[in-house]
This record gives C-alpha cells, sequence and structure tokens, in this order.
C-alpha cells in the first residue's frame, strides 16, 4: 500500500532505491526542468543522438547511397518493428514502422473492412481527433457509417452492424484505458475487427497484444518511445491476418519486388506490404535510439513505477493543491500513465507552470496533463511540480498577462 510523502527527503530516498534509476542517465534532459511533457514528446536519449550523428558522419557521409545495404538503412522499418514488438507483447514480424498514426490508422481502416460487407465503422466520442478525422474521410471514401458513441455505450452498440470498432486503448485527455482484450473479444464475438490506436500506451503500459488476442494496432514513436519529434509510427498486424489485408496504399516498398520495376503491384509478403514509400533513415536512427532506451528493462517495472509516481503526484495534490481535480481513474488497471487535473484556470496554471520549469501541458477546455515517465522521471520532480503548482494556485501567481490564454498564437 502507497504511503503518502510529506516531505522532499521522502521523495529523494524513494528516488535513491528505485530500480529504474540509473536509467534516467539514458537520456539528455535540461538542469532544472522537471519534464512531464513525455506522453506528448519524450526527450532525446543518449543513443539517439549517437546512433543519429552515426547516420550522418559515417554511414551517409561515407557509404553514400551504399548505406541502403551496407548499413542496413533498408530493414529500419522491420528492425525498429521488432524492437517495439517486445514492449508490446507482439512478434518481431508482427510490427513494422512507418508513416505517422493517421496515416497508418488511414491504412488499416481500409485494409480491414475490405474482408466484411458490413455498413458501420464504430468508435468513442470525444476521442483523439485525429482518427476521427481519417476515419470520416474512410467512411467518405468506402460509403461506411460512422457511429461515434459515448464510453458506456460502446459494449452494448457493437452488433451485426459493426465492420470495426476502432479505440484509443488510452484516452488522451483523461487517461482512462480501456480493457482491450475484453472489448477485442467483445467485437470479434460480434463478427467484427477491432483497431486499437496506442499512441499513449505503447511504452507506458503493459501490453500483451498476442496474449489478448489483439489483431490490428496503431501507435506514435514520439511519446513513451522518446523516438523525436514527429518520429516515424508503427503498425501491427496479427500474423494470422497478415496476408488477407492489403494496403490502400500500394507504394514500392510495400511490394514483393520493389527494385524490380514492373508495373503490376504485387503485396509483399507479410507485414512488408503495409510500406508505402522510402523509409526517413533519420528519424528512424532516432527512434531506434530511443527504443534502446528501454533495453534490459521490463514494461512490469516501468508500470510498477508509473503507478509509484501517479500515486505520489495524486496525494500530493489532494492535500496541497486540492482546488485541482483529479479526473485520471484512481484504478491503476483502468488507466495508462499520465494524470490529469481539470480546474477552469488550467491554460494559465500550465503556463505558470512552465515558466518556473515544470512542463506539463494544457487539453482544451480545462485540463492539466503531467505524463508520468518511468524511464528518466524522479519522485523529487514529482514532489517539486506539486509545491510548484500549490504556490502559483494559492498566491494566484496564475493571474499575470503573460500567462494569459490570449496571447497564445497556436
Ligand atoms: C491517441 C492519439 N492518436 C494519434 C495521435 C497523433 O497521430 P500522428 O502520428 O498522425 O500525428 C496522437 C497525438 O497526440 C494521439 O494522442
Amino acid at each position: 500500500m502507497f504511503n503518502p510523502l510529506t516531505t522532499l527527503s521522502d521523495a529523494q530516498a524513494l528516488d535513491q532505491s528505485d530500480p529504474l534509476r540509473p536509467v534516467r542517465d539514458r537520456f539528455l534532459i535540461p538542469d532544472g526542468i522537471a519534464y512531464f511533457d513525455g506522453h506528448s514528446l519524450g526527450p532525446p536519449s543518449r543513443a539517439a543522438r549517437q546512433i543519429q550523428d552515426d547516420v550522418v558522419r559515417r554511414q551517409w557521409g561515407e557509404q553514400l547511397i551504399g548505406g541502403w545495404n551496407d548499413a542496413g538503412w533498408i530493414d529500419a522499418p522491420q528492425r525498429a518493428g521488432a524492437k517495439i514488438a517486445r514492449l508490446i507483447g507482439a512478434k518481431p514480424n508482427e510490427v513494422i514502422v512507418a508513416d505517422s498514426t493517421s496515416v497508418n490508422l488511414f491504412k488499416l481502416l481500409i485494409a480491414a473492412s475490405r474482408l466484411s460487407d458490413r455498413p458501420a465503422i464504430l468508435s468513442e466520442a470525444g476521442d483523439f481527433h485525429t482518427d476521427r478525422y481519417i476515419a470520416k474521410g474512410v467512411a467518405r471514401l468506402t460509403g461506411l457509417r460512422l457511429d461515434l458513441v459515448p464510453r458506456p455505450e460502446l459494449e452494448q452498440k457493437v452488433g451485426p452492424d459493426t465492420n470495426i470498432l476502432y479505440l484509443s486503448h488510452v484516452h488522451y485527455g483523461t487517461a482512462e484505458r480501456h480493457d482491450i482484450a475484453a472489448m477485442t473479444a467483445r467485437a470479434r464475438d460480434a463478427g467484427a475487427l477491432a483497431i486499437w490506436d496506442l499512441c499513449h500506451s505503447a511504452g507506458a503500459v503493459p501490453l500483451q497484444l498476442n496474449q489478448d488476442g489483439v489483431e490490428l494496432a496503431v501507435g506514435c514513436g514520439y511519446k513513451y518511445l522518446n523516438g523525436g519529434p514527429g518520429a516515424p509510427a508503427f503498425l501491427y498486424v496479427a500474423e494470422h491476418l497478415q496476408e488477407r489485408l492489403s494496403s490502400p496504399l500500394q507504394g514500392w516498398m510495400g511490394h514483393a519486388a520493389p527494385f524490380d520495376f514492373t508495373d503490376d503491384y504485387a503485396p509483399a509478403p507479410g507485414i512488408d506490404r503495409f510500406l508505402a514509400g522510402t523509409p526517413p533513415i533519420l528519424s528512424m536512427a532516432a527512434l531506434e535510439g530511443g527504443i534502446e532506451a528501454f533495453d534490459g528493462v521490463s514494461m512490469d517495472s516501468v508500470w510498477a513505477k508509473s503507478v509509484g509516481l501517479f500515486e505520489t503526484f495524486r496525494s500530493l495534490m489532494a492535500d496541497r493543491c486540492p482546488d485541482l481535480v483529479c479526473v485520471s481513474p484512481s484504478d491503476q488497471a483502468r488507466r495508462g500513465s499520465h494524470i490529469s487535473f481539470r480546474h477552469p484556470n488550467a491554460f494559465e496554471i500550465c503556463q505558470a507552470l512552465i515558466a518556473v520549469g515544470v512542463m506539463g501541458d494544457f487539453r482544451a477546455p480545462d485540463v492539466i496533463r503531467f505524463g508520468l515517465t518511468p524511464l528518466y522521471l524522479r519522485y523529487e520532480d514529482v514532489w517539486t511540480a506539486v509545491e510548484r503548482c500549490a504556490d502559483i494556485v494559492d498566491s494566484g501567481g496564475w493571474n499575470r498577462p503573460e500567462f494569459s490564454r490570449r496571447r497564445k498564437v497556436t
């Protein structure tokens, strides 16, 4: 059972006994920053810098175009995919890195919907907007209907009309987590396919895609996988479905023989058919370096620390800053790895926190999110965040023109 902390030295004592403490050194984090935005953009890892430097100087610089073969650039999508597979409970040949989450969702929605003539795509209302925009585009292209319902109605809504159920495993705002095994089974029992968006769970919560019967998923590389700004995303297709699906984006990299330059398209065997164009090698290098930060680290140990950070954050905030209301589930099986608070002045408080070195983020209309990233966050950072937040709220320090929403450009 978790014991609430009261002092900075309690937090530092927890850091001393944290088995993941040495892993923080694998990252480049500026001094004086408590970084709670790794659920949006992970920090650079030392390995990312080193691998990217090697790609630019030695591979690209010396081997030039020979790098495609000699440095193994051509295999980067499969190689990075296999590394992600370990973190999400999949086989190495079931994951490939390519494109963005939005594009990968598009590919899977179209590919999967062709397996049946059922008329509807089903999803949750109020989930991350890019998925919904993509699904609306897919609906227009295919003539399918898009049904969006509130979370409590989802299970009951899955039925004979449902062609595809697509869901975010962890909600970007509140961190609520679906039961991935139960919802996948619910879709399967109704004769539908489930597609999961794992953006807020890959590298954050323990996933066992094979064991849980998950057949299709997408996720991004720049959050908990620390792949860098705009890092390529990944796509998972269970082995048994791969030969039955074909990508709607029939690019040469997904061709069975890309260098035969034939007029006809023939999909590559297996997961490779979900590639479209040339992989972005510099970005792939940073992503491979980001994933390397997980070497020797089990997802169970990552999750155990996430739970500790969450409980610490929640109990300190309840004590020191009760005006911010926690909207993330207290049941650890029902949440991801960020903690969100609601406050009418969330935007200004978030800006005031950033100004004093506590970097979380704001999500409209009134939520502050703090990403809990166990590889590099310390209990001391949690203590600092709560103390600074309490100071800002108690003193009204957020109520200054420079923190006002009207000044925000983007
Ligand atoms: C749930 C979810 N899906 C998708 C995305 C973004 O997708 P893309 O990689 O296409 O930018 C995000 C970004 O924050 C997200 O939170």
